[in-house]
């Protein structure tokens, strides 16, 4: 019912694990994604495979993500950057749920199938309803030659290479970064000004290497991870941009070390579950340096005041002694935040669950790819 993906020439080559091997990968790998699709001259991203000129770009009225478990929150990212950059009406969806649900397709609507391995089959349904109602779909796939980058007949490869850990990782930064180039192109048809655009395309190229710089910290994300480890929940606050992220670094905990987690926006806490927060369940609060700082500082005060622990991912100054790990991340645009952010989550979750002693890269009850319903 399910494949295990093993590239035969891909090995852990000294690594303890491929989802460690991966996340190392992420610079290089986010550089071939990048490579030759950032236009300096005209502060825009090219990406051919999409086949879709200016004016057809330009007829685009809406843009909706579909995808499951990573795919779906990376989407998610996309919709974020779509609407900021290029003004347009975007969302993202469950691939799953889209199909039983008789949507409405229309026809100005640009639809993008996220799939790391281009197999999954409620993503791959989605797109064969797209097709059938005459929708406009462009894939977001990673293996080339995937049944759902042929069914959708253009798109835009993410050039991971092979992701053999259940855990995606850089397939997920990849996700971020193309989306970010596609949210460029679809704001440099629009009213994205050219200093917006040369903004972005310089904070794209410089991405990788901040990167790298988040994983020259491992030892630092190791000693938080390891604090921590005992909890057996714990919440990731995010807001706005910060809340795909959110969802994702929760889903990694979840996936490979059995903690329970569970994403919230920080407004929403005090709608309930504040009531959950004692001095065992810590919170893994993103603090970006944004228009938001203050409101986020407000957030980690009032889960201080139930006792409850916090673990700050920031690259904001924040006041001593407010949080109680902080994890820090270089500086960026704040658009790319999201993709940043992710990096440390992903070095979290991965030394919580090898001080657990988990199974990293084959989880219980989980598969790489799920080619069944
Ligand atoms: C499975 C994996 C997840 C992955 C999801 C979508 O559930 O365990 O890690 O995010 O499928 O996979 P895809 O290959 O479509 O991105």
């Amino acid at each position: 019912t399910t494949v295990d993906v093993d590239d035969a020439d891909y090995e852990l080559s000294g690594y303890a694990s491929f989802m460690h091997k991966e996340i190392s990968e992420q610079p290089e790998a986010l550089r071939r994604a990048l490579l030759g699709r950032l236009d300096e001259r005209f502060a825009t991203a090219r990406l051919g495979g999409i086949n879709l000129d200016a004016r057809a770009l330009r007829s685009i009225r809406r843009v909706k993500f579909l995808g499951c478990g990573s795919a779906y929150y990376a989407g998610q990212l996309g919709a974020n950057l779509v609407e900021e950059w290029a003004r347009l009406p975007a969302d993202a969806e469950p691939a799953s749920e889209f199909r039983y649900r008789n949507p409405v397709v229309e026809e100005d609507t640009l639809y993008v199938a996220v799939s790391q391995s281009g197999e999954t089959a409620d993503t791959l349904a989605a797109v064969q309803e797209l097709r059938r109602k005459g929708g406009r779909v462009i894939g977001a796939v990673n293996v080339v030659g995937s049944a759902i980058g042929r069914e959708c007949g253009s798109g835009v490869f993410l050039h991971a290479g092979p992701e053999v850990s259940v855990a995606s990782t850089k397939a997920y930064t990849n996700m971020g970064a193309c989306f970010a180039m596609l949210a460029l192109l679809l704001g440099r048809v629009r009213d994205l000004s050219v200093s917006d655009g040369a903004r972005i395309v310089a904070a794209l190229s410089e991405l990788p290497d901040k990167i790298a710089e988040v994983l020259e910290a491992e030892d630092a994300i190791a000693e938080v991870a390891e604090k921590h480890s005992t909890a057996e929940r714990m919440f990731y606050i995010g807001r706005v941009r910060t809340w795909p992220t959110a969802r994702e670094g929760a889903q990694k905990l979840k996936e490979i070390s059995y903690v329970h987690a569970e994403a919230y926006q920080a407004a929403e806490l005090k709608h309930g579950p504040l009531a959950l927060i004692d001095a065992t369940m810590p919170s893994v609060v993103l603090i970006p340096d944004d228009e938001l700082l203050t409101k986020n500082l407000a957030t980690i005060e009032q889960i201080k005041a139930r006792g409850g622990p916090v673990i700050a991912v920031t690259n904001a100054e924040l006041p001593n002694g407010l949080a109680d790990s902080v994890i820090r991340v270089p500086r960026s645009e704040p658009e790319l935040d999201p993709i940043l952010f992710t990096v440390p989550l992903q070095i979290f979750a991965y030394h919580l669950a090898r001080q657990l002693g988990r199974d990293i890269d084959k989880p219980r009850n989980l598969a790489k790819s799920v080619t069944v319903e």
